[in-house]
């Protein structure tokens, strides 16, 4: 593909991969999907769409995502190619015939295959000689490339690697065949000034590095993800591998909206373009946060909520003299002021319809009549209905075959005095009707008091947040909840023992935020349902026929 070379970054988004590697930020296949499409949309150069050798499902996924939006660009595309679709693997034959077997259908597909370089690694986890990995990326880079043009090599834990060594394996890398070399910093542990160097020592002694492209892949353990990622690309890398909103292992990776709004407030000082439409960071944002259940902390920047707020009086005051005083960017190129208040309660269907596709979602009829049902239900009690409420009702769209047990109803009784009560009626995955009343220590707790006793999924509750999606007391309330399974007497996979408790989240929008946070519980305990294996969603029953659903932490790499 002709990717312009010419002070141009390209950008490489692993939301799919090392994303979803965060605890809990597991996606469904329609969930990826969504967020491959909203990517593209963006401008993203590369999507690496998964590890299709964790499991089948990963492989499935990936494979989707190469054939749909890896074929042709997505409407709205800010270039005329669809983006490269990239499947991880570790060094091995089986692994990466795996990632070839889910990316081919790709236009431009790519294998990006790995091993450990640094003394600790190879010695405590590979079990390897250095000669021996020397030889394994011999030999696995050459066998990518025997199945695909586009071969990325990353020599894991780069920031930890002795200098010489690393310059080996690359230059070993480059003659059996691969066309990037990405550098991770895979423990976040290296200070920008020390991995400007890196970069500058890889193209400095390693023979061949010109015809390669080098990137810079930088874990955010110390808080210098960003900083590291800009120091690499000042030195001369022209891939930086990133994430929306930074999710991704531990810390996180380097966030895609830091790395391409600095690339671009600071033009004059970088003097290198990327070909992302930052006016979609919000809205891809805001997706991937509700896919995941990762919730943007306020002060996250570029799309934290308070990102362009001005608190002081101080601050009021200038920025009512001049935006600038106290503004870098202006909220518009982020997509933050887009939000159009363009539907009411006269809207039709049709004219719902319409609006969904300008902002990117794509649906079948059944999903339509589903939001489309909402939306009038909000629009009834409220004069507008914003992009950003559209954006949660999608977000909160499920199909009535995704959930084991779906709430019916909800009842509470609360306030200053008494018991505060919770009566809720499930759906349940036999189809009928469940009724169970609890008492809590408010009208949440109660509710997922007598949710925990008719669905009978042990978890403890680690987060929950609600946020209100639009200003106003009217506006919908959207909440997210995080759960780990505890063990229960049917033990977690095989697989699952050797990993820490799974953590699973749920995600609900509601102008009553009770009924938000019953929903938002049971898709999380839906999914945790699901990992287990007890029951499937009929939905994955139908596309994955034979494959076993993967459980949110198998095979991490
Ligand atoms: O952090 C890391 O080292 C990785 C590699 C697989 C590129 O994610
Ligand atoms: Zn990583």
């Amino acid at each position: 593909m002709a990717i312009p070379t010419d002070g141009y970054v390209r950008i490489f988004d692993t939301t799919l991969r090392d994303g979803e590697q965060s605890p809990g930020a597991t996606m469904t296949s329609a969930e990826k999907l969504e967020v491959a499409r909203a990517l593209s949309r963006l401008g993203v150069d590369a999507i690496e769409a998964g590890f299709p050798a964790a499991s089948a499902d990963d492989l499935a996924a990936v494979r989707s995502i190469a054939e749909s939006v890896g074929v042709r660009p997505v409407e709205g595309r800010p270039s005329a190619e669809p983006p490269i679709i990239c499947g991880l693997a570790r060094a091995s034959r089986p692994d990466i015939d795996r990632a070839w077997e889910a990316v081919k259908g790709a236009k431009y597909p790519r294998i990006h295959t790995f091993l450990a370089t640094s003394e600790l690694h190879m010695k405590h986890k590979l079990r390897m000689t250095p000669a021996e990995v020397l030889e394994r990326v011999k030999d696995m880079v050459a066998h990518a490339k025997s199945l695909c043009d586009d071969v990325e090599f990353s020599p894991e834990d780069a920031g930890r690697s002795e200098p010489a060594f690393l310059h080996q394996v690359l230059a070993e890398a480059i003659r059996s065949g691969a066309t990037t070399l990405n550098i991770p910093d895979t423990v976040g542990y290296t200070t920008p000034d020390e991995f400007g160097a890196l970069i500058r020592g890889i193209r400095e002694n390693v023979p061949g590095v010109e015809n390669v492209i080098i990137s810079v892949h930088c874990h955010d353990d110390l808080g210098l993800a960003t900083a590291n990622s800009l120091a690499g690309i000042l030195a001369g890398a022209r891939q930086a591998e990133v994430t929306i909103n930074g999710i991704g292992e531990r810390a996180g990776n380097t966030s895609l909206e830091e790395v391409v709004m600095a690339l671009a407030t600071r033009s004059a000082k970088f003097g290198l373009r990327t070909g992302i439409d930052a006016t979609q960071l919000v809205r891809v944002s805001r997706l991937v946060s509700a896919a995941t259940g990762m919730v943007v902390p306020p002060n996250k920047a570029i799309v934290g909520a308070n990102a362009f707020a001005h608190e002081s009086g101080i601050h009021q005051d200038g920025m009512l003299k001049h935006q600038a005083t106290y503004e870098i960017m202006r909220p518009e190129s982020i997509g933050l002021l887009q939000t159009r208040l363009v539907l009411g309660k006269h809207s039709g269907r049709a004219a719902l319809a319409a609006r969904l596709v300008e902002l990117g979602y794509s649906f079948d009829d059944a999903a339509l009549h589903r939001i489309f049902t909402r939306f009038k239900t909000l629009a009834d009690r409220r004069k507008s209905v914003a992009d950003a409420d559209l954006e949660a009702l999608v977000h909160d769209d499920a199909s009535p075959q995704d959930e084991l047990w779906a709430l019916d109803g909800l009842q509470v009784g609360c306030g200053t005095h008494g018991m505060p009560t919770a009566t809720v009626r499930l759906r349940g995955p036999d189809g009928n009707l469940h009724v169970q009343a609890s008492v809590g220590t408010g009208p949440v707790d109660a509710a997922y008091k007598a949710i925990d006793a008719l669905v009978k999924a042990p978890a403890e509750l680690l987060e929950f947040s609600v946020r209100s999606v639009t200003e106003g007391i009217d506006a919908l309330g959207e909440v997210t909840v995080r759960v780990r399974a505890l063990s229960e007497r049917e033990p977690l996979s095989p697989q699952h023992e050797v990993a820490s408790a799974p953590v699973f989240h749920g995600h609900g929008a509601e102008t009553d935020i009770i009924v938000a946070s019953a929903n938002a519980y049971l898709k999380a305990l839906n999914r945790l349902l699901v990992a287990r294996g007890r029951a499937r969603p009929a939905s994955e029953r139908m596309a994955v026929a034979s494959a076993p659903t993967r459980p949110a932490q198998e095979q991490r790499t």
